[in-house]
């Protein structure tokens, strides 16, 4: 009886650590897209006519232009806006990283190398388990060998050599991935609870990532409050951000494309929606995709193009419209709502514009211009009653027309 109950165990094990998730083994593939998934944070948000009249024009959704949600968005946040790319080899998504390869040969090896002795071990134990059955342990005791100088030089060079190889083959991707080329498209990246700011050499700045095919991309990265983690899973790239300091990543985009972005470090209540997309150019490309809005199609005018179009977006924007676009690409979103309902801070739908509110430390202070634009820069000055204080300043990261535009339209949210 018991060697049947030994046997089921064993079966068991086998079963389950074959079916096991391979822990830590890097990218699962990405969830199927969802239309307008970016965006589902500003849910009460509905239709934001965003683009600037200049770059809106550039490029308007074909096919009779259905009366998508997103109206008159330039041409490059309806790249960025698209379903993402997904196709897997199976195992990750397809690779679109010059430098991938060898990172995904390593996993692949790592994997192939543990499956081979997980099975060997396992045909070998339910093996020995069948040899030996209904022997009982009592009446026969073998005597086990001290010492075997073949099977101790075997079990010590076999695995010795498996390890140099996997060390050097490793070691040589790691430098590769720590070092990216002299000539590279620098973009610093910022990170804070819980949105993403990429700023390109020419001042432009997005809450999604445009970059160039063919040419390395170099990213510098900070937090402005807690670690968040860079995750792209396509690029194989990950890389922590980390308060107080600077970390790096790189990568060159193989596959003109919209990518799924991730940050991939818990960050709190919103960590799930710091997902950005990310636009890999090509210029006079035609993409083309059907969502439930209908058909679309845009020409992907390069990320020269970008950085000029972006660059002349808010220029002439008037300022509700450009705090309107400011809402979503700086992600106060992530925490304020335009629909009277209070989130992380308080709703931006307001109807004490003009009138005195009542301050956490008993005080009241009028609600003005002066208020909000010291709740942007000084975030921590005064304290409204149930919200935790954990807004990042704008100290810096917004120019003084922005300033204005975001005043603007939370002014103009007065109900
Ligand atoms: Cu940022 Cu998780």
């Amino acid at each position: 009886m018991k060697r049947y109950v030994l046997a089921l165990f064993v079966a068991l094990c086998t079963w389950s650590v074959a079916h096991a998730q391979p822990a830590g083994s890097g990218a699962p593939v990405p969830p199927p897209p969802v239309q307008g998934a970016d965006q589902s944070m500003n849910a009460g948000g509905s239709a934001s006519p965003t683009a600037a009249p200049a770059a809106g024009s550039a490029a308007t959704p074909g096919a009779g232009s259905p009366s998508t949600t997103k109206p008159g968005l330039a041409w490059y946040d309806e790249l960025a806006a698209k379903p993402k790319d997904v196709s897997t080899n199976f195992w990750l998504p397809k690779s679109v990283n010059k430098v991938a390869d060898e990172s995904d040969h390593m996993f692949i090896a790592c994997v192939a190398l543990s499956a081979f002795f997980f099975l060997a071990i396992a045909i070998a134990v339910v093996y020995f388990v069948w040899k030996y059955r209904g022997m009982s342990m009592v009446r026969k005791i073998i005597p086990s060998p001290a010492h075997n100088d073949a099977l101790e030089i075997t079990w010590t060079v076999i695995p010795t050599i498996i390890c140099v190889f996997l060390f050097y083959f490793g070691w040589r991707a790691y430098i590769e991935v720590v070092t990216p080329p002299q000539k590279a498209v620098e973009i610093n990246v910022l990170a804070w609870r819980w949105a993403w700011e990429f700023k390109h050499e020419n001042g432009v700045t997005d809450n999604n990532l445009h970059v160039p095919i063919g040419e390395p991309v170099r990213l510098v990265m900070t937090s402005k409050d807690v670690l968040h983690s860079f995750y792209i899973p396509v690029m194989r790239v990950k890389q922590d951000l980390v308060p107080r300091r600077y970390t790096y990543a790189w990568f060159e985009a193989t596959k003109p494309g919209t990518y799924q972005m991730y940050c991939a470090e818990y960050c709190g209540t919103n960590h799930s929606q710091m997902k950005p997309a990310v636009v890999v150019h090509q210029a006079g490309m035609t993409t083309t995709w059907d969502d439930q809005n209908g058909h679309h199609s845009v020409v992907d005018r390069g990320y020269e193009n970008y950085l000029n179009d972006k660059a002349a977006e808010s220029t002439n924007m008037p300022p509700v419209d450009l705090g309107k676009m400011l809402y979503e690409k700086k992600g106060c979103n992530a925490c304020h709502t335009i629909d009277g309902t209070p989130r992380v801070g308080p709703t931006w739908a307001q109807k004490d514009w003009g009138k005195q509110i009542q301050m956490s430390d008993g005080k009241t202070v009028t609600m003005d211009e002066n208020y909000v634009r010291e709740s942007i820069l000084s975030p921590l000055a005064k304290a409204r009653p149930g919200y935790p204080p954990s807004m990042p300043s704008f100290e810096g990261q917004l120019k003084e027309k922005e300033l204005a535009g975001l005043i603007a339209y939370i002014k103009s949210l007065k109900q």
